[in-house]
């Protein structure tokens, strides 16, 4: 049982770019997220409002929400991990932000330098301020199929701190599989566990495609009932506190894969790969889309 349409979110401005270390300017940014909003794309995570000494490249997500044409139907989110970010992004017009988590302690430490119980406490008044302005907060956890310091991650514990960010008032949550090491098996026995308490359709998956497992991470979680995903165009990026994890798998590869099963996505194939290309070609890189190589070599 397939669902009919999936919800892709587009999180190459962030998750994408956040990791390189060459300057990116604001202009050829502001273009990656036009380019994404004319190729279809109903959500675009536009960048960070976290620590610039942290991750240094997101330092400018102000001024690209500024640069940015804004699509009527489109939403425009970014991340916030503390309330400072949160006010920093309600400035910027922001009209959906997300907090994240992580499922292993020594992960949350290096990501946001903390422990997960001070994280989540840390989220209670940037909830509150994101429900009093009435901006809608996605969550997410970090390393839910192996964390790069504390190697293999329970379910249960998965699930317990999905549960805290559902409980807090994320309206979906999204399961990010840091370091791309989840098989199909794995990814399945996850979502029975996390989905036993959080519905199915307020759950998400977050695949890097590090150990090239990332579509059939799609397809089993599609099994399981799961109709959001976040890719990333051309496959970019890399997360900064997990080393040697490759990019996000590549938006254009999913959109392969759910053509071919007849799941509606709203998003035009051709548009997607332009925009890719051009990010490519302002970084300097191979495109890391296997559809996009094959189809612009024909
Ligand atoms: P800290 O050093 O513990 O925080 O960092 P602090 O409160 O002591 O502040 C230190 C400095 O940062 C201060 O400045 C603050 O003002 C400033 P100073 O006085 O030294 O000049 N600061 C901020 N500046 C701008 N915006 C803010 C902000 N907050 C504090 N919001 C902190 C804690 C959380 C801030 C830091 O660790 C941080 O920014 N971490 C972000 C890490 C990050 O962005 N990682 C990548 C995203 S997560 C990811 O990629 C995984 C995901 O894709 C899912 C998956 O794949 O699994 C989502
Ligand atoms: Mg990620």
């Amino acid at each position: 049982n397939l669902p009919k349409s999936v919800r892709l979110v587009e999180v190459g401005p962030r998750d994408g770019l956040q990791n390189e270390k060459q300057p990116i300017s604001v202009a050829d940014k502001v273009r990656l997220v036009d380019d994404l909003t004319v190729a279809g794309l109903s959500y675009i995570e536009v960048g960070s409002f976290v620590s610039p000494k942290w991750v240094p490249q997101m330092a400018g997500s102000a001024e690209v929400f500024t640069g940015i044409q804004r699509s009527a139907g489109v939403t425009y989110a970014a991340l916030t991990p503390n309330l400072k970010g949160l006010e920093a992004a309600l400035d910027a017009k922001v009209e959906e932000v997300a907090v994240f988590a992580a499922a292993s302690e020594a992960f949350s430490q290096k990501n946001i330098n903390c422990s997960i119980a001070d994280s989540l406490q840390r989220f209670v008044p940037l909830m509150e301020a994101a429900k009093a302005a009435n901006v809608r907060v996605r969550g997410y956890v970090s390393c839910v199929l192996g964390c790069p310091y504390d190697g293999e991650i329970a379910p249960q514990q998965v699930a317990s701190v999905a549960r805290e960010l559902y409980a807090m008032g994320c309206y979906e949550v999204s399961l990010g599989d840091t370091i791309g090491t989840g098989t199909a098996g794995k990814t399945r026995a996850l979502l029975e566990v996390v989905g036993h308490d959080i519905p199915r359709e307020r759950l998400a998956g977050h695949f890097h495609d590090t150990y090239g497992q990332a579509l059939a991470n799609i397809y089993a979680s599609l099994l399981e009932g799961i109709s959001v995903f976040d890719s990333s165009v051309a496959g970019l990026g890399g997360c900064p506190y997990a080393k040697g994890a490759t990019g996000n798998v590549a938006t254009e590869d999913v959109l392969y894969l759910l053509q071919g099963l007849g799941i509606e996505t709203g998003v035009d194939m051709h548009k997607l790969i332009a925009a890719g290309q051009r990010i490519c070609e302002v970084l300097g890189k191979a495109n890391g889309s296997r559809v996009a190589r094959a189809l612009l070599s024909r």
